[in-house]
Formats: C-alpha cells, structure tokens, sequence
C-alpha cells in the first residue's frame, strides 16, 4: 500500500469537531492499510474492520450534515449525495467481502486505495467548500435551529 495517511493542516475545515472526525477517520484507515500489507489476510480480520469504517462514515457524516444545516450551506444536497456515494460503495464492498470466493487480499487492497483517495479528495474539495460558510458566521441562532425550514 502507499504511505500512511497523515494528517495535515491543509485538510482543516475550520472547525475542531470535524477536523478530530476527519483524523479518526484516516486512523480507521491506517489500521486498515496495515493490515492490508500483511500476508495472510482474512476475511475475519477484514469484515471487522470494514465494519468499523462503515459505521464511522454514518456517524461522522451524520454531524457533518448537521453542521451543514445549522450553517444553511447552500450546496447541502449536492454534498449529501457525495456521502451517500460512498456509503453505498462501502456497503457493496462489505457484500462482496462476505459472499465472494475472490481474492481477497486484492479486493481488500481495492477497498482500502478506493476509500483514501475518496477521503482525501472528499476533504479537500466538497469539505472545504464548506469552511467558508463555517468562517462567516452563517450559523442560524440557537432558538431557530428547529424551527420548519423553507418559510
Ligand atoms: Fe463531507
């Protein structure tokens, strides 16, 4: 596998809660690509691991969506779809992993390159069109956070 993922302040967002988010995320990673670089790989080690890296993705796309709508980010369906895209492969990914007979050491090594490369080019291109929108102080007060959208 290439080089570990690691972190840099270009990837910031300008807010500390998604930028911790986005360095676990690139931990999951790592743990992954490791294991991805050892001989003897199996499918007992792999599922795990693949389903940590599903579950951190709901979770951490789940509070940026949020962050999204609280800063009434005006590209926010665009940007759902992005994480759906990649919720959607993973899960195809888990299937595979479970049901097929391929190799598995390179469908693993597929999974890992597939999920980096979306990461890194995630961050820095849709994530950080949303730091302007953090920076300008969009955020809607508390109160009206709640309140029906569209009026
Ligand atoms: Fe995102």
């Amino acid at each position: 596998m290439d080089a570990k993922l690691v972190w840099e302040a270009r990837y910031s967002v300008g807010l500390d809660q998604i930028d911790e988010q986005h360095q676990e995320f690139f931990r999951i990673l790592n743990v992954m690509g490791a294991l991805a670089d050892t001989r003897d790989i199996k499918r007992a080690d792999v599922l795990p691991l693949l389903q940590s890296l599903s579950d951190y993705a709901f979770y951490h796309f789940a509070s940026e969506e949020e962050y999204l709508e609280r800063y009434r980010y005006p590209g926010i369906a665009f940007h759902r779809r992005q994480h759906d895209i990649f919720r959607d492969r993973i899960a195809l990914f888990l299937e595979e992993v479970e049901s097929s007979a391929a190799d598995l050491p390179s469908l693993f090594r597929r999974i890992v390159t597939y999920a980096r490369e979306w990461l890194v080019n995630h961050i820095l291109v849709e994530d950080k069109k949303c730091e302007a929108y953090f920076k300008k102080g969009n955020e809607l007060p508390l109160g009206l956070r709640d309140a029906p959208k569209g009026e």
